[in-house]
């Protein structure tokens, strides 16, 4: 049996839709990646959403959030990004098919889902007791295999702005790869795609729905050339991990 997850990220909504942030209208373009995804995803187990689901943070725009999401019938796990208010996604989840969670028993594979947003900060951070969950989950035989999701990245992407806002605490999620339990480490935030291994664990970035920005510069600065797009992640029984990332294309 494989599990297929789509994740996708950084949707940057707006309480009005119709509003352009780098030249690109947020809602329109997220709107693209989900019907792309409702067109060409046959097989898809559950979506999850990695954060900046929102960029205002205001209720209006988790309103628009939840009518771009209506027409998926599987499970939606929504985590906070730095923009997201953490209190508004759960005003909006465990209802109907919306969740936000830490962790998802799928048998023989584990998916859990870390909080990384910082307290009146843009950075990234491991919470203490998400970090004890964790353990609890790593120690026990409920799973065989882990997949592990996060809003910021973990390591440092060679991009200085972004670099600024890395997961703080990172070695304590890196330091538990060690035991071929965690397969696979999944963000979002950087707005581009990068792809590295990491003691047998596959870490993996996925770009944003909306605007892209340039590998490795100095300042934020937004790449035309690539395209929103969203990542298929397969888990195998065996442990293997398949992925890939879909780009489309906006008119
Ligand atoms: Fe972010």
């Amino acid at each position: 049996m494989t599990i297929n997850i789509i994740q996708i990220t950084d949707l940057h909504l707006y309480a009005d839709k119709n509003t352009i942030a780098h030249k690109i209208n947020t809602f329109d373009s997220a709107q693209l990646v989900l019907q792309t995804i409702q067109n060409n995803e046959k097989y898809l187990d559950m979506l999850i959403l990695t954060g900046d689901l929102s960029d205002d943070g205001s209720v209006a725009s988790y309103e628009n959030l939840k009518y771009l999401l209506r027409n998926f019938d599987c499970p939606i796990y929504l985590m906070p990004g730095n923009h997201d208010s953490l209190e508004k996604i759960k005003s909006i989840s465990n209802i109907n098919n919306l969740h936000n969670q830490n962790y998802k028993d799928m048998g023989k594979w584990g998916i859990f889902m870390f909080n990384t947003k910082k307290d009146d900060s843009p950075n990234g951070i491991l919470h203490t007791n998400e970090l004890t969950y964790f353990d609890k989950i790593m120690d026990s035989k409920q799973n065989n295999f882990l997949l592990v999701m996060l809003h910021h990245h973990p390591v440092l992407i060679g991009s200085e702005s972004m670099d600024q806002m890395i997961i703080e605490n990172s070695s304590e999620l890196l330091n538990r790869i060690t035991n071929n339990k965690i397969k696979g480490v999944a963000w979002g935030h950087i707005h581009n795609e990068i792809s590295i291994n990491y003691n047998g664990a596959h870490l993996f970035s996925t770009p944003s729905t909306c605007y892209q920005a340039k590998p490795k510069s100095k300042k934020f600065t937004i790449d035309t050339s690539q395209s929103p797009g969203y990542r298929v992640i397969r888990l195998n029984d065996n442990g293997i991990i398949n992925t890939e990332v879909t780009r489309v294309h906006l008119k």
